[in-house]
């Protein structure tokens, strides 16, 4: 199937690393125009060298880079077709009664998966609106449905993407602008790299495929997601999670 996807504009936050950058590469390989957003330095510059792409330092948690990072694929290709937010944090895993509201890290959650994908969708909306055209993929999690102990207000940020995917595909559908989530089971990426081949075998018990995921399992979905094939998708939280909870 051809996804139509060569020469598009596609922006993609968080894709020095983990599943952003296999997303990256698959859009590159697709034939896209990358312009690649991420907080790490080194790592993006990398990426950049690797996909021939666009690299730009941002911090999704502040809104004028969010929109100069917009600005910068706009005025070099003169649109933005597809907006992925891949950008995010884990946390400390814990249990919520032993976390401390006080200590930043539910700041750090809320600033970057959150607000931070609100900032980029909000800094991309009305350009998608006046071409009467855009795909957006946000980075929800499996935890943003199902919720997990230990990762619960990580969870309870990702529920907020899938409200805010749901909420922005009512606006957006009328103008044929898409906007969908994905839902990650757990995924072994840097931001997991705490886990070990140890663990994944006892993890992988509760997952019917009997794995983990890895970070090339999610990144076909973003570019389907983001392709002509998907356009009559909208307002989903898709799961890709190895049948893990089946929700
Ligand atoms: N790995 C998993 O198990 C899993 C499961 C479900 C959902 N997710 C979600 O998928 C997305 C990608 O996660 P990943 O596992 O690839 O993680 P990762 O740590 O490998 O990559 C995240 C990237 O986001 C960047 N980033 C972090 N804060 C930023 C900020 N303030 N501004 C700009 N960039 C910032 C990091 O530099 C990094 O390159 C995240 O939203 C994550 O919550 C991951």
């Amino acid at each position: 199937m051809d996804l139509q996807l060569a020469g598009k504009v596609v922006v993609i936050t968080g894709g020095a690393s983990g599943i952003g950058l296999a997303a990256a590469r698959t859009f590159a390989a697709e034939g896209a125009e990358l312009v690649i957003g991420d907080r790490d330095e080194a790592a993006l510059t990398a990426v950049a060298a690797e996909l021939g792409a666009a690299g730009q330092r941002v911090d999704v948690r502040e809104y004028g880079q969010c929109a100069a990072l917009i600005e910068r694929a706009a005025a070099e290709h003169g649109r933005v077709d597809v907006l992925v937010n891949s950008a995010g944090v884990g946390g400390i895993p814990r249990l919520f009664a032993e976390s401390d509201p006080a200590d930043g890290d539910w700041d750090a959650m809320l600033d970057v998966n959150l607000r931070g994908t609100m900032h980029c969708c909000r800094a991309v909306a009305e350009r998608m609106i006046a071409q009467r055209a855009g795909r957006i993929v946000n980075l929800a999690s499996e935890a943003g449905k199902l919720n997990e102990k230990r990762i619960v207000v990580y969870g309870a940020t990702k529920g907020g993407v899938i409200a805010l995917t749901k909420g922005l595909a009512i606006e957006l559908g009328r103008f044929g602008v898409t906007v969908n989530a994905v839902c990650p089971g757990v995924t072994r990426t840097p931001m997991t790299a705490y886990i070990t081949d140890e663990m994944e075998r006892e993890w992988a018990r509760y997952y019917p495929l009997g794995r983990l995921g890895r970070p090339e399992d999610i990144a076909p979905m973003i570019a389907f997601l983001a392709s002509a094939q998907a356009a009559w998708i909208t307002g989903q939280a898709i799961s890709i999670n190895g049948g893990f909870g089946r929700s």
